[in-house]
């Protein structure tokens, strides 16, 4: 942040200084606040739904950090010329009812009139200062478990070019709205080295930011990411959105992708996510025991890569 002087704390444990998913002050040796906002415009036709992934979405980033959600407000920036108020009270519902879901409790918001419709939660978190999950410290010897299949980006694109059908819409709002709470509470139950989760930068974006703050190589097994429903068919149609293209060449010099990889499955890697899964680092003997106790609980989960060695830059590597 070129110009801005940003004053450091002792108490805060992850800022500014390094980019992860949430801001964590420690407030005693039991306590810290993890502090994070987010908000979306709409992405789906339903106004609830748009409210359940917004919601859902804007609570991952304490979810990542090792927190649990305690309190949250509403932001809201709405058209009340163009739109029915019908609308926002749909919104503001599937917001709440995920906020329920997720444990916290609604305590304010703000709403300002704006031309373009915007809702999304700022969430205040707590978690113990010694677990607190940062996005650079994954260890060699590590193997990465996603959470959410992949394919947001390039599904809202086919819906846009009315090419998805509704079993389609269907799967990805039930995957964008999806908490990553469970995934969450059986991650804790393990010896994690490092987390984060799945957004704009997309799964590879996300691994190579992972890898640089570890300062390690990582090895995606790309015909092991999960993926949604007939997004590679999407993909292969070129319905590819400029954000995945971006991020491609955003992260080009850090990143081999092997000839094998072939273009749609490349784009898929690099597209950025909705409200995506948790990425989660912890030693390769106890990852598969991680996936099965995630799916007795209901969460699926896949293991899709692994830290391969040291590198000063952080790289990436797509096999
Ligand atoms: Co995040
Ligand atoms: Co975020
Ligand atoms: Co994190």
């Amino acid at each position: 942040m070129g110009g801005l002087e940003i004053k450091g704390h002792p108490n805060l444990m992850v800022g500014l200084d390094s980019p992860d998913d949430a801001g964590v002050y420690k407030l005693t040796d039991q306590i810290a606040l993890v502090q994070t906002l987010d908000f979306l415009t709409p992405i789906t036709d339903s106004p609830y739904e748009f409210g359940q992934i917004a919601a859902a979405n804007s609570l991952s980033d304490v979810y990542a950090m090792g927190g649990e959600p305690i309190t949250v407000m509403n932001i809201v920036c709405f058209p009340c010329c163009d739109l029915g108020e019908d609308v926002l009270a749909e919104t503001l519902k599937g917001g709440c009812d995920k906020i329920n879901e997720s444990g916290a409790v609604l305590v304010g918001g703000h709403s300002v009139d704006d031309p373009e419709f915007k809702y999304g939660l700022s969430v205040t978190g707590t978690v113990h200062p010694d677990a607190v999950l940062t996005n650079s410290a994954a260890a060699l010897g590590d193997a990465i478990i996603l959470t959410k299949p992949v394919g947001t980006g390039i599904m809202s694109t086919a819906i846009k070019a009315t090419l998805a059908t509704t079993d389609n819409i269907r799967d990805a709002v039930a995957v964008m709205s999806l908490l990553n709470k469970t995934a969450a509470s059986v991650m804790r139950q393990f010896n994690v080295n490092a987390c984060t989760d799945v957004t704009g930068f997309g799964l590879a974006g996300h691994l190579l930011e992972m890898a640089k703050g570890s300062k390690k190589s990582i090895t995606l097994f790309t015909r092991q990411v999960p993926l949604l429903p007939d997004v590679i068919d999407f993909a292969n149609m070129g319905l590819v959105p400029a954000g995945a293209h971006k991020n491609r060449e955003f992260f080009n010099s850090k990143t081999q992708i092997d000839s094998g990889v072939d273009r749609a499955l490349g784009d898929l890697m690099f597209d950025p996510q909705t409200s995506g899964g948790l990425l989660i680092s912890l030693n390769k003997k106890d990852a598969p025991a991680c996936v099965e106790r995630m799916k007795i609980q209901g969460q699926n989960a896949w293991i899709i890569g692994e830290i391969t060695r040291e590198s000063d830059t952080g790289f990436l590597s797509l096999i």
